[in-house]
């Protein structure tokens, strides 16, 4: 994944002003490297991911992945938020296979791959159970896992 020139301006309507967000940022991040992004703050972290998982678009420069520019989100990226965020009205095995729709698999895969991830962050006996029902502990395994299904 390479990052490109990446500026971010907002406008914020309550002080009449521009924010820059991000100023000419670049990187690059090569396959199966693990990068963590460290600063104050405010200075533009989530901004910087909102943009590379196509939430938000970048105000100059491009996020290209694989030499493509990232225009929205897609099953190539997985965002693991840092507030609660699965679907309260799926089950456990509902919410991590919600990520697998757009993938090309089959049912009997599809389920292969729930049960692996299920196994990985170790919720396995809880697959039909609520996530409001489980512990916050708990719960944290389905945002980890659901982006993991897809890879
Ligand atoms: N939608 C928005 N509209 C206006 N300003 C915004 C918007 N989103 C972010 N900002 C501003 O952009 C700047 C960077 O915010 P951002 O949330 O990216 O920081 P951060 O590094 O993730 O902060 P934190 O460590 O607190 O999570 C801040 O000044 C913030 O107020
Ligand atoms: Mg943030």
């Amino acid at each position: 994944m390479v990052v490109k020139y990446v500026s971010k301006r907002f406008r914020d309507i309550a002080r009449g002003a521009d924010v820059h967000a991000l100023d000419d940022l670049s990187c690059a991040i090569a396959d199966r490297e693990f990068a963590a992004i460290l600063g104050p703050s405010q200075c533009g972290k989530s901004t910087l991911l909102n943009i590379v998982a196509g939430f938000e678009a970048s105000s100059r420069g491009a996020v290209l992945l694989d030499g493509r520019p990232v225009m929205r989100p897609g099953s190539d990226r997985g965002v693991v938020f840092q507030e609660y965020a699965l679907f309260p009205w799926l089950s456990v095995a509902q919410n991590l296979e919600f990520g697998l729709r757009h993938q090309p698999l089959d049912s009997g895969q599809r389920r292969r791959r729930v049960r692996q991830y299920v196994e990985l962050v170790g919720l396995r006996g809880f697959e039909h159970a609520s996530p409001k029902n489980l512990g916050r502990d708990e719960t944290t395994g389905g945002p980890v896992a659901r982006p993991g299904g897809r890879s």
